[in-house]
């Protein structure tokens, strides 16, 4: 392949998000091409992906569909307005998203990543309680060890303390669950025997606030990126119980979790609990394009646009790029192949071996203290070394050096590969993660 990486004499100007720049600087990680489940570093070296990239990569890089799509699309129509102007690809696109949600999730509001499908997935909430006159519900309750991007709204619901500590015109009336971590459920495959109890909390805000106090209560079906945190048996149900009592909206953040990460086309499906909305984003394109979407009940889209204006607008938000016609083209071309290669079952079927070979790997390991998964998403915690996350950077680099991407939060280590990943290539990541971390 031809070399077009442009030069450049200076890591000067990037000012890298999530990073610790001053140390990249130094001793930067760079890629400059990818196939399948491998990437290529600049000095020509294979890294092996054993995270998707940011989870977000499942059917492999360099997927040549998805490229004509874009290339197609934008030599034919390169860009649309978004707003009372329109174009087919995003009604297709909308239909087909559809078609995968599960229940009537039949309405999909495109946004332009997960960040943005939260904060959209907030105000939509807004909106729908103010149509049906319940505007006084101003609290949102999220979850202690939450991931839900990076917008004041997201940051807000954000259960991770270095994500908000700082950022103080953070949205208020926002209470957070307890997180669904426990000692006992070490080492726990699949979704662990404890814990259904922590969705009590649920139901102590509402004795605490009042049961019309609450607009909407938002999880992650899996906590992704806070370390996989799977969830207790009964626990989502207990959730959607009490939401369903006292007329609080549920969302499920599944920008991780959706579209096979789970074996299932949702995190939803997977563990049958129907919430109201669901936010998505990353794979619904591949991680080829920027993309999100908020999925959205009928009885939520009718109770803002049926009860809106006859010729107005009946929603005051959205994004010069809602729907915009490559990210549209590119997730048409990735929902196909998502159909015509059965990825969902492919992933379903290759979670177990993919799970045992976790659990072998890292179960005596002793610097590691945690193993979690399900599906095709596991998580290993890393000893704390005085503090917390000093040893999962030092991993972070050194994993890398070893030719293999893992993403880490923190101590934990999340490993998520491609769900076109095949038995040796789930072998070749983890043992290369493990001549790591058998040395701490
Ligand atoms: C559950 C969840 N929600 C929201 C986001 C934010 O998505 P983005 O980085 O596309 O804004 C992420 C990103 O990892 C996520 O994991």
């Amino acid at each position: 392949m031809a070399n077009t990486t442009p030069t450049t004499n200076s890591l000067e100007n990037y000012f890298l998000p999530f990073t610790a720049n001053k140390d990249f600087k130094k001793d930067p990680r760079l890629l400059d091409r990818g196939e399948g489940v491998y990437y290529w570093n600049h000095k020509g070296d294979t890294v092996i992906d054993a995270s998707s990239g940011l989870f977000c990569v499942p059917l492999g890089h360099g997927r040549k569909e998805i490229a004509d799509a874009v290339h197609q699309q934008l030599l034919k129509l390169d860009y649309s307005p978004s707003f009372q102007v329109s174009h087919l690809p995003a009604f297709a696109c909308a239909e087909k998203v559809a078609k995968l949600l599960p229940g009537d999730l039949n309405n999909v509001f495109f946004t332009i990543c997960g960040s943005t499908a939260i904060d959209s997935a907030i105000k939509i909430v807004q909106a729908y309680q103010h149509a049906i006159g319940q505007a006084h519900r101003m609290k949102f309750v999220s979850r202690e060890r939450a991931y839900h991007g990076v917008n004041i709204g997201g940051t807000s619901l954000s259960g991770m303390i270095k994500n908000r500590e700082i950022f103080t015109a953070a949205m208020p009336g926002v209470i957070h669950l307890r997180h669904t971590w426990l000692e006992e459920n070490k080492f726990t495959k699949g979704q662990p025997e404890h814990g259904a109890h922590l969705a009590d909390d649920l139901q102590r805000f509402v004795d605490m606030y009042g049961p019309e106090s609450i607009a909407a209560c938002f999880v992650e079906p899996i906590a992704g990126s806070t370390g996989t945190l799977i969830p207790p048996k009964g626990y989502l149900e207990k959730l959607r119980e009490t939401c369903d009592k006292y007329g609080i909206v549920l969302i499920f953040d599944e920008v991780i979790t959706g579209f096979g990460r789970t074996g299932k086309s949702f995190g939803s499906v997977k563990y049958n609990v129907q919430p109201d909305m669901i936010t998505m984003a990353k794979a619904i394109t591949n991680g080829s394009q920027p993309m999100g979407a908020v999925g959205v009940s009928d009885k939520i889209y009718n109770a803002i646009v049926g009860n809106g204006p006859e010729h107005g607008v009946e929603f005051f938000h959205g994004y010069t790029y809602s729907g915009h016609p490559a990210c549209v083209a590119a997730s048409l071309a990735t929902l196909d192949i998502y159909e015509k290669e059965d990825i969902f079952a492919r992933a379903e079927k290759m979670s177990h071996y993919f799970l045992d070979a976790v659990f072998d790997a890292f179960k005596d390991v002793p610097a590691v203290t945690d193993v979690r998964g399900d599906g095709m998403m596991a998580a290993i915690d890393l000893a704390v070394d005085k503090t917390p996350g000093v040893r999962g950077y030092d991993a972070q680099k050194k994993t890398f050096a070893n030719g293999v991407h893992i993403k880490f939060t923190g101590d934990s280590g999340i490993i998520a590969p491609a769900l076109i990943a095949e038995e040796k290539h789930i072998d070749e990541m983890l043992q290369k993660i493990k001549e790591v971390v058998v040395k701490y």
